[in-house]
């Protein structure tokens, strides 16, 4: 099934070269949605935009193309409006033909993409033995979702945790892993180093203190690149405790990824410096191994280096990201490849892309994009902290997010005189709960800073996902109120749109389709979200308020049981393209 747009844009392409010849035939008709409904439903400002080209008047080409455009079972005829745009308002009774094939359709309208792509979509990605934090979190909920709407549009998705488990502090690790546990690398398979992040602190106080601990980091350093057996294995207890605490975050959640961290890229390293120096792009800078960039100089106006090879012979983050682009292009066939992370890193992708691309790393038929989102801030627009001054661990921030939504469940149960099992009231709380951070990140345009706000994201009001949920559940209630069977109604019943609220809600539910091919190419969920809220749910309470359903006489009643669910499964397909399972009841 086709798109609004698409059938617009095939009618459009059609009159173009009718009109104008073959040479239009491949133009884009510039088709929108109308900025105002007095407009129409859509636009075409196709004869501004070709009006030089033509070396015509823009409103004698909008003429000519009314004039031949066969749009009769579509639209009314179509208008010309100020300077040449086309304005179209669509049919009822094609509204209709269009919500009835939807009906049918378990993809609501959204079709599979016409070229698979091999998409790397690279998130979460904590660092080992560090604390994951709201920056992590905000990369896991982002790309997750990337993923999700990737993976719905057919794409072959490698979700990649590219986990920061390697470098020099590792030497400082393994030492002191030694000194605390001296028997954990003979027995334990399993063992119990506790709190990673207090675990670090500590070996970075006997570090900074002794020198004498100092020098044995720096050989433990040397012996665990040379592969020594038992720093290795040093090394392997250290990781599996990260990802067995990362992966509690990642549980709640419901998130999946393939671990593949820097480490991997390791022996692939000198490698990369063989690449650039055989392209003639490695220098030598104090000592360094660096290419110099384009486009990034420094105060001087001289060109900055990315240095690629420390002076003692270390490997850094770049050399990493560098090796990782030339394993994912060549061995996993990437076609695109998203890097989500925190917009600090903005500089260190486009030097890292601009490297690959002149080492031969990157064809151009390869896209690489950085999705980079602010900082997560707390109510007082700080940074967010505990209340006596510690950074947040993920984990208390969500269950905290439960523990609330369970709280507010209680108050409401008991408000409306209503007894639930245990059961219900912890699914529903941490449904709700974790729905509620990512729902408030999400619905964020991601390049700016958001803060963080429990009231706010757990509030039955607004753009939220309690609010969203609870819409859903009120559409399922009128449902089992009337005691409807949903599936035998998709059957073979007919849409009747009459009532301006009916025409209104239709032509947001027929919009998903669009919206998630733009958050396909754009990468910006926030779309989704304000589509979710504004259009379908508003849209739907509107009609709700004027439009009576299990009340209304037939046929209209089953018309409107129609309206009813087909806006319930827009909002379960559209969450759970956002990581947000719906509730049936709550
Ligand atoms: N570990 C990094 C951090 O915590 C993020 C890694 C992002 N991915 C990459 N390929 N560089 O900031």
């Amino acid at each position: 099934m086709n798109s609004i747009i698409e059938q617009l844009n095939n009618r459009f392409s059609e009159a173009l070269v009718a009109v104008f010849g073959s040479d239009l035939a491949e133009v884009d008709p510039l088709i929108f949605p109308a900025s105002n409904p007095k407009f129409g439903d859509y636009q075409s400002n196709i004869a501004l935009s070709i009006a030089k080209q033509l070396g015509q008047q823009p409103r004698a080409i909008a003429q000519q193309l009314v004039d031949n455009l066969k749009l009769a079972d579509l639209c009314e005829n179509p208008t010309i409006a100020g300077p040449g745009f086309i304005n179209l308002t669509l049919k009822p009774a094609y509204l209709e033909t269009q919500l009835n094939s939807l009906q049918k359709d378990f993809r609501l309208g959204v079709e599979k993409a016409k070229h698979f792509q091999r998409v790397i979509v690279d998130f979460s990605s904590p660092n080992i033995a560090k604390e994951m934090h709201v920056g992590h979190l905000r990369s896991t909920i982002i790309g997750d979702c990337i993923a999700r709407i990737l993976e719905f549009r057919g794409h072959e998705v490698l979700r990649l945790n590219h986990v920061g488990d390697w470098g020099t502090q590792f030497g400082m690790l393994i030492a002191y892993l030694r000194e605390v546990f001296p028997d954990a690398l003979t027995t334990a398979d399993v063992l119990d180093i506790g709190d990673l992040v207090t675990f670090y602190k500590q070996a970075k106080i006997r570090f900074d203190e002794d020198e004498n601990f100092r020098e044995i980091a720096r050989q433990e350093v040397v012996k665990l690149q040379a592969g020594a057996e038992d720093s290795r294995h040093a090394w392997q207890l250290l990781c599996d405790q990260s990802r067995r605490e990362f992966q509690v975050i990642y549980d709640l959640l419901d998130i999946k990824l393939t671990e593949r961290g820097e480490s991997f890229y390791n022996p692939l390293l000198p490698e990369v410096i063989e690449d650039l120096d055989k392209q003639g792009l490695l220098k030598e800078d104090a000592g360094a191994k660096c290419v110099f960039l384009e486009g990034f100089t420094n105060k001087e106006g001289q060109p900055l280096p990315l240095i690629v090879q420390k002076s003692d012979g270390g490997y850094n983050y770049a050399t990493t990201d560098l090796a990782a682009i030339k394993y994912r292009v060549q061995q996993d066939g990437a076609e695109r490849i998203i890097y989500v992370t925190d917009a600090g890193q903005s500089h260190h992708f486009s030097q890292v892309f601009q490297v690959a691309k002149r080492a031969g790393f990157l064809p151009d038929n390869v896209e690489v994009v950085h999705v980079p989102f602010g900082l997560v801030l707390g109510e007082d627009g700080r940074k967010l902290k505990t209340r006596s001054g510690d950074t947040i661990k993920l984990k208390d921030l969500l269950d905290e997010a439960v523990d609330r939504a369970r709280k507010d469940l209680e108050q409401r149960l008991e408000q409306e005189n209503r007894r639930e099992s245990k059961e219900f009231i912890d699914r529903v709380a941490r449904v709700v709960g974790i729905s509620a951070v990512k729902y408030a990140d999400l619905s964020q345009n991601r390049t700016s800073n958001y803060i963080f706000s429990y009231d706010k994201m757990l509030s039955l009001q607004g753009n939220t996902a309690p609010y969203m949920l609870y819409a859903y559940a009120r559409v399922k209630s009128i449902g089992r109120e009337g005691n409807i069977d949903f599936e035998s109604i998709a059957e073979d019943s007919k849409a009747i749109l009459e009532h301006e609220t009916e025409l209104a809600l239709a032509k947001a539910i027929l919009q998903l389709s669009e919206v998630i091919k733009h958050v396909e190419r754009d990468l910006m969920p926030n779309r989704l979200c304000e589509y979710l809220y504004e259009e379908v749910s508003k849209k739907f309470n509107r009609f709700y308020e004027n439009c009576p359903v299990l009340k209304a006489e037939e046929p209209l009643r089953t018309s409107r049981l129609i309206l009813c669910d087909l806006t319930a499964r827009t909002l379960k397909l559209g969450l759970s393209l956002l990581g947000i399972p719906v509730l049936e009841r709550m």
